[in-house]
């Protein structure tokens, strides 16, 4: 690897737990770039950070379009040459009370494609920028609702399902890498964000701080792994 400072990617960057990872990447030395699906509040969640001196530059990207990913993976190709941090952040909880079974097919398609599939082609469309350097490091934002006991209680179906399907990819496509390429899962616990709510006991700083230490582990970190504060959880 060179010593140019590291490019990292924080999909859904513009608001919430995706924001303040981008700020704390950048704290950390690190070149930003902070998707967002929408560009008018990605320009200004960028610009904000830049007010801070901080290098952050903005992408537009919705994890639903695959058309819009392969787009940026492009752009960041071209512009930077590389990649080596991707964090898997974006996502949505559509669910309402109902049981899986009651609810509207589209609250289960529309949670898949973004937290779980959404993720595939991420990982899809990046990877290969890493493999170009033989080195990178994914983390996928998950949840504790993803663990396979909590998929053992009803209701949260879409949500939980997405995100037992996310652990799950995490596993498969650490097995599969080749090369110092690492991939693991977070659970970043509950958090103020808009999804989260304002009675959430965590602040996206101590969130954003309880991930990013799976950015920067070195060739003996770990690899398809599922963790919360630093420490393994059950699947
Ligand atoms: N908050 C919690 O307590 C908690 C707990 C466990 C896990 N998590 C996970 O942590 C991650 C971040 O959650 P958060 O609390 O920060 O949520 P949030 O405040 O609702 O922010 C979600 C972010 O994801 C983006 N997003 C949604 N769909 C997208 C798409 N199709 N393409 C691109 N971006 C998209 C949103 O963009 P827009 O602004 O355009 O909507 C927004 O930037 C999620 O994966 C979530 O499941 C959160």
């Amino acid at each position: 690897m060179s010593h140019d400072k590291q490019v990292a990617l924080v999909t859904g960057g513009n608001r919430g737990i995706g924001n303040e990872l981008v700020k704390q990447l950048a704290l950390n030395d690190f070149k930003v770039i902070l998707a967002s699906r929408d560009p008018e509040m990605g320009h200004e969640a960028a610009q904000q950070l830049k007010e801070l001196d901080l290098d952050v530059s903005y992408i537009e990207m919705d994890v639903t379009n695959q058309v819009s990913i392969q787009q940026a993976a492009i752009t960041i190709n071209k512009k930077f040459g590389r990649l080596d941090v991707l964090i898997n952040n974006a996502g949505v909880y559509l669910d309402e009370n109902e049981k899986l079974l009651a609810m509207e097919p589209f609250v289960l398609e529309k949670t898949m494609a973004t937290n779980f599939l959404g993720v595939y082609y991420c990982v899809r469309s990046f990877i290969p920028l890493m493999e170009k350097h033989g080195y990178g490091r994914i983390i996928n934002v998950s949840s504790e609702y993803g663990a396979i006991s909590e998929v053992s209680n009803p209701g949260v179906g879409a949500y939980k399902l997405s995100k037992f399907a996310l652990n799950g990819l995490t596993r498969l496509i650490a097995a599969e890498i080749d090369g110092d390429i690492k991939i693991n899962a977070v659970d970043p616990g509950w958090v103020s964000t808009d999804m989260g709510g304002p009675s959430a006991p965590r602040t996206p700083k101590q969130a954003a701080e309880s991930i990013l230490w799976l950015a920067t582990i070195g060739p003996e970190g770990p690899s398809g792994g599922f963790f919360r504060d630093g420490k393994p959880i059950s699947w």
